[in-house]
């Protein structure tokens, strides 16, 4: 019987943190802590070691292709497989940011949304059977922030592909660059974009692990609650262990479960993202 290995991206804190925490718990199997900081991930994995709970570690920065490429050989090498992959990782610019929003919504999109599609396209091919993913949107990840219609229709089209997606969020991106976007309907935060984006590309990844050999793959996204962490300043109104159930709930879906391609909120309520 081979091994069975989950993957949490953004491990080292917050709700990754918790989420690697509570795997090593409820999971039958080797979990990976990974980061990008191989510092921060070190001393993440003491800190549950004090604990009594070993989890592996392994540098991942979602952004980064080449960091990419060395953990999928480790994992092929090593397992040849992978069961569980919690995509977590994500940045937030504080409302206090100076950085132009030009600059904010390049940057978000680009950690929230193409890097965590970049780790799926290159982990994906390990999935084993029965594996589960999960994206961790957000309750900002809801098509209803959008203002305009005909965007919102753009995402919502049930045969949407990831090209197409990709396509729709560059174009946020330079409408935000040429000031433009609130003319055009859009939002006026790159993390409401980013998150729609990693909601929506949840449902295209079902509709493709549908059709794969592999039986029963199964992704959803998960709003994770308001989260007491350094993305939120603290103020979260939940612990990084609370922020962490609805996360785990998707991780370990039973087999054959027809919870797939949905939106599940904190509370593990399913919740339609693409309602107006
Ligand atoms: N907190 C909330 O209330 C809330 C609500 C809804 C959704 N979320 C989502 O939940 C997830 C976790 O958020 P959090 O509140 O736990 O945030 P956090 O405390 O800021 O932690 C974010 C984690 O992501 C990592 N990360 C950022 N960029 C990365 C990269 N390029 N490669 C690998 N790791 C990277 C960070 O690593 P470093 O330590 O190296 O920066 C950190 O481990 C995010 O996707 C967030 O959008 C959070």
């Amino acid at each position: 019987m081979t091994q069975r290995v989950a993957v949490v991206t953004g491990g080292n804190k917050g709700i990754g943190f918790a989420i690697v925490k509570q795997l090593c718990i409820q999971f039958d199997g080797i979990v990976y802590l990974t980061a990008r900081d191989i510092t921060r991930g070190e001393d993440a994995i003491k800190k549950l070691g004090e604990q009594g709970l070993n989890p592996n570690f392994h540098q991942l920065d979602i952004t980064d292709d080449d960091s990419i490429s060395t953990f999928h050989d480790y994992l092929k090498e090593m397992y040849d497989g992978l069961d569980i992959l919690v995509n977590n990782a994500g940045i937030a610019f504080k409302q206090s940011a100076t950085e132009p929003i030009s600059v904010q919504a390049e940057e978000t999109l680009r950690v929230n949304y193409f890097a965590l599609r970049k780790v799926c396209n290159k982990l994906f091919p390990l999935l084993k059977p029965h594996a589960r993913v999960v994206h961790v949107s957000s309750s900002s990840g809801r098509l209803s922030y959008i203002p305009n219609e005909s965007l919102r229709k753009k995402f919502s089209n049930p045969s949407l592909t990831e090209e197409e997606l990709d396509n729709i969020l560059h174009e946020f991106v330079n409408a935000v660059k040429e000031d433009k976007h609130l003319e055009e309907g859009w939002p006026h935060s790159a993390y409401v974009v980013s998150k729609i984006g990693v909601s929506a590309l949840a449902g295209i990844h079902q509709r493709m692990f549908n059709s794969d050999t592999r039986e029963d793959l199964v992704v959803n996204s998960v709003h994770p609650g308001y989260v007491n962490t350094d993305m939120t300043s603290r103020k979260g109104v939940l612990t990084p262990d609370q922020g962490a159930e609805a996360p785990i709930y998707s991780a370990l879906l039973p087999e054959n479960t027809d919870i797939k391609g949905k939106y599940i909120w904190y509370d593990k309520a399913l919740v339609i993202w693409a309602k107006s």
